[in-house]
């Protein structure tokens, strides 16, 4: 096994203020499979081709955003290692151990906070479920697929003010990659950092911001780019609220459509992209050509887009 390490976003706890209304567009209008519900009223969704039991919870509460991402790693072994190198670095605050079993399907949780104020989570165990097809032999996608239907969870943006304690940890402590970057100014201030733990363009991505933990988007990869024509359609016909696209991004490459949950969450669903093995070397753009860098056609920021967050 040549990856290693943390393997990838396994899931993303969002908050909602309906939970009726989310189940609907979580479920039909995006299209994830619900997969379980919880005695503490939690709600769980998996994309069909995601073999683990969730990547989507959702929580009621008063407000939107964002609990906590976690991100899956090879083994017990790596979970134990990892944790008390996240508390040997002192990059990370509110550290714990989360029981086995707090949440549906999943083994013990290590969660900390880093600097730009996320909560982060490790976990090494979740019980697998399958894509609706045989392991042996299989079709190439199962029946009953509906809405969007993107075949996993992929990746979340998140806004925060200690960018440069949050791409250390990540990088140094648990072995991301920087893929790219945008950077500011004459001092070149990094701005954003797009974090790779795999080949993706980005598994997680960060953006300097004043204010400590916020939520731009979780995102989900579709097979190509008329699969992101069909979910504008999707938008449209389910009267969902658009956000932007669909475009391209000059960063990481891909096609992309924005829109936002009934809660007001914003998702991405988006295909392509290049290949980032670790060697690659980093792409940096700089703040005079941001336009191009996010919407690659447009070549103009979106004040909306930057600045809304959860
Ligand atoms: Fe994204």
């Amino acid at each position: 096994m040549a990856m290693t390490g943390v393997l990838r976003p396994g899931h993303v706890q969002l908050r909602v203020l309906d939970m009726k209304a989310a189940i609907e567009h979580y479920g039909n209008v995006l299209g994830l499979w619900e997969s379980g519900r919880d005695a503490q009223g939690r709600v769980y969704f998996k994309a069909w081709d995601e073999h683990d039991h969730h990547s989507v919870v959702l929580r009621e509460a008063d407000e939107a955003g964002m609990d906590f991402l976690g991100f899956r790693v090879d083994s017990p072994a790596t979970l134990k290692k990892l944790a008390a190198d996240v508390k040997a670095s002192g990059l990370a605050t509110q550290l714990q151990w989360i029981e086995a079993g707090e949440m549906l399907k999943t083994g013990e949780r290590f969660r900390f906070t880093v600097a730009t104020g996320h909560s982060i989570e490790l976990f090494a165990e979740k019980e697998k479920v399958g894509n609706g097809m045989p392991l042996e032999n299989p079709e190439i996608y199962p029946d009953g697929l509906k809405g969007m239907s993107p075949t996993r969870f992929d990746h979340c943006l998140l806004y925060g003010d200690d960018l440069d304690g949050t791409v250390k940890l990540f990088i140094d402590v648990l072995g991301f990659s920087l893929a790219e970057q945008v950077v500011a100014g004459p001092d070149r201030l990094q701005i954003a950092a797009f974090l790779t733990c795999s080949n993706k363009p980005h598994d997680v991505a960060f953006i300097r911001h004043p204010e400590k933990n916020k939520f731009h988007h979780a995102s989900f990869i579709l097979d190509n780019w008329g699969e992101v024509l069909k979910a504008a359609d999707i938008i449209t016909r389910k009267r969902v609220s658009l956000d932007i696209g669909p475009t391209r991004h000059g960063i990481t490459r891909g096609e992309t459509i924005y829109f936002f949950d009934p809660s007001g969450n914003r998702n991405e669903v988006f295909s392509g992209g290049y290949i980032a093995y670790p060697d690659r070397p980093p792409l940096t753009w700089t703040d005079d050509e941001l336009g191009r860098a996010i919407f690659y056609h447009d070549r103009k920021l979106n004040e909306a887009f930057l600045s809304v967050v959860t």
